[in-house]
């Protein structure tokens, strides 16, 4: 359980570029020019998401129960379940959730080693209809946000109900600050983020314009109250950049 993890991720796309020559989408969509691009722009867009996907692993390693399912709700092209693969001793079976076809394509391709020790399930289907039953592990990273507040909430009482007891939610999400001062600065630091990760100004206002309404943070206290009104009492901040936050919740036995 305490051997060090080698963390270098399988990430396998083009260059995204899509901001700079479009055409790009607006409002933002998952579509199969952004599913070409999709690993590049992640973990140039993310702060820590290498940090973040490897501490999901560590944690999905500790709360896993033998004969239960690992649930990856959003889990686009499979990163984080191809880490998880190579690292869980036993065979499992890890389940990815997407709404994207292409994504789940691609997904399937990076499956293909782990594919041979565990039983890989990739579901395309929107999360609300997806049952949690018998599930140890739910990870949710970076696509809560995407839902409108009422499914949101209707999704965390899902996965608490059909999450097992002992069983752990990994939630990531982009927050804002309730204080606009801090907001404008939050956001300034992420946007210097983003270009000393090569993108452009235009890049970045553009990207901006088409997630308004698409992605909607909540402040970090009225996460933590949805959380805790959907079941989950046992709730820490794991980790913590500016406008970014990665939530472990216990289902309490
Ligand atoms: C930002 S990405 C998630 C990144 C991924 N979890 C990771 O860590 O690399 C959001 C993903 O959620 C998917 N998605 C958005 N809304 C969804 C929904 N209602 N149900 C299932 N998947 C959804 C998108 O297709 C996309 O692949």
């Amino acid at each position: 359980m305490t051997e060090p993890l080698e963390t270098e991720l399988y990430l396998s796309s083009e260059k995204d570029e899509l901001f700079e020559k479009g055409p790009w989408p607006k409002p933002f969509a998952f579509n199969a020019e952004v599913v070409k691009v999709f690993d590049n722009m992640v973990s140039r867009s993310v702060p820590l998401y290498r940090e973040v996907v490897a501490a999901t692993v560590h944690w999905t390693r500790a709360y896993y129960q033998p004969k239960t399912r690992i649930i990856d709700v959003g889990c686009s092209t499979g990163t984080f379940l191809e880490l998880l693969g190579r690292f869980l001793k036993q065979p499992a079976i890890l389940v990815g959730i997407d709404n994207s076809q292409d994504m789940l394509d691609k997904a399937r391709e990076k499956l293909t080693q782990v594919q041979q020790i565990h039983q890989i399930e990739l579901i395309c289907e929107s999360a609300e209809n997806i049952s949690f039953e018998n599930s140890s592990v739910v990870v949710m990273n970076y696509t809560l946000q995407f839902l409108s507040l009422p499914q949101r909430q209707k999704l965390l009482r899902k996965i608490y109900q059909g999450l097992v007891a002992g069983g752990l939610l990994f939630l990531s999400e982009k927050v804002r600050s309730s204080c606009p001062q801090f907001q404008e600065t939050i956001t300034n630091h992420y946007e210097a983020f983003k270009t000393r990760n090569g993108y452009a100004q235009n890049e970045i206002e553009r990207k901006k314009e088409a997630l308004e309404n698409v992605l909607v943070p909540l402040t970090e206290a009225q996460q933590l109250q949805m959380l805790n009104d959907s079941g989950f009492k046992q709730v820490e901040s794991l980790v913590k950049f500016h406008n970014f936050v990665s939530f472990v919740s216990l289902k309490l036995g």
